[in-house]
């Protein structure tokens, strides 16, 4: 099995991690050693703290070994065709984890090996972190159907698979972005037809209405610093700050993937508040990650 996107997953096997990832991390004694003797690469083209630190310590929780290669390493694609590096992996590792600049890396690996291919982020996905945040909401609502997050800003990797996570779990996803920086249409139609309530929108202000939590992203990603000088520009109204929590009300949460550019996207006041929940959603990525590779490598059912 692959976990490019979450739709990779059914919402059964969503629900099941989800339940996984709670039980242990109240209950480490039960935590079982499903990866003994596995090998599971990880490979990161980018920088990474939480998912590089978090994605070891779940493997190694699970008796596996986790081999850390960087990009440049590896030259995924410049020293060496994707799906070559894949089929040498495969040959001393039980999974290839990868952090790519290009999504199609991914699935150029995942078609030339039989090992499980997960992807640790690439430009249209972040799969891994949509499952921390989904894990996040059920610890502060009890249960996501039918919560409201509204995240605001850059229509990006992050905001993809919340999406499709709002298909496997329920809750409701609005996406506030400046025109030019939506959510992608065919990401909203698959999230759609999997039963997904994802509305597209472009006034902040009105979307965080109602909302339970808001999300916010950096406004250029890894790989967009180019960009950062227009971008800034076009998300200027898009900051989220105490004035645009206060709208949703004083019981809504704030959430964010990390890293956060202070003063930009959120304010200090917003991250280090009473609403924040991010050092809980960061912690929550070692017990997402450690479900999601006993499930895909280690035979949990
Ligand atoms: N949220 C997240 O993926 O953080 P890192 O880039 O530090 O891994
Ligand atoms: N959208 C961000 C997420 C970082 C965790 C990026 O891709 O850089």
């Amino acid at each position: 099995m692959n976990v490019l996107e979450l739709d990779d997953l059914d919402a059964a096997q969503v629900a099941r991690l989800l339940d996984l990832a709670l039980e242990w991390k109240h209950d480490p004694a039960t935590i079982p050693s499903v990866l003994a003797g596995q090998g599971i690469a990880l490979i990161f083209e980018k920088p990474s703290a939480r998912t590089r630190v978090s994605t070891e310590r779940a493997v190694t929780s699970l008796g596996g070994e986790a081999i850390v290669l960087r990009g440049d390493e590896v030259g995924l694609g410049t020293r060496e065709r994707a799906d070559d590096v894949a089929r040498t992996l495969a040959g001393y590792c039980d999974a290839i984890a990868a952090r790519v600049y290009d999504h199609a890396n991914l699935e150029t690996m995942a078609a030339a090996v039989d090992v499980p291919i997960i992807n640790l982020l690439s430009d249209q996905a972040h799969p891994c972190q949509a499952l921390a945040d989904v894990i996040t909401l059920r610890e502060e609502f009890g249960t996501v159907d039918g919560r409201r997050l509204v995240f605001v800003g850059d229509g990006n990797n992050v905001a993809a698979s919340l999406a499709f996570a709002a298909a496997l779990t329920g809750f409701e996803l609005i996406v506030a972005s400046p025109s030019g920086y939506d959510l992608d249409e065919d990401v909203v139609a698959r999230a759609r037809n999997l039963g997904a309530s994802v509305e597209v929108t472009r006034d902040p202000f009105e979307a965080v209405k109602g909302a339970d939590a808001i999300y916010a992203d950096a406004w250029f990603s890894m790989g967009q610093e180019t960009e950062a000088a227009p971008r800034r520009l076009a998300f200027a109204d898009y900051q989220v700050n105490q004035q645009l929590l206060d709208i949703a009300g004083p019981d809504a949460i704030f959430l964010h993937c990390l890293p956060a550019h202070r003063g930009e996207e959120v304010t200090d006041e917003v991250l280090d508040g009473r609403q924040s929940r991010i050092w809980r959603q960061a912690e929550n990525r070692l017990h997402s990650a450690r479900a999601l590779f006993a499930m895909v490598c280690g035979g949990v059912a």
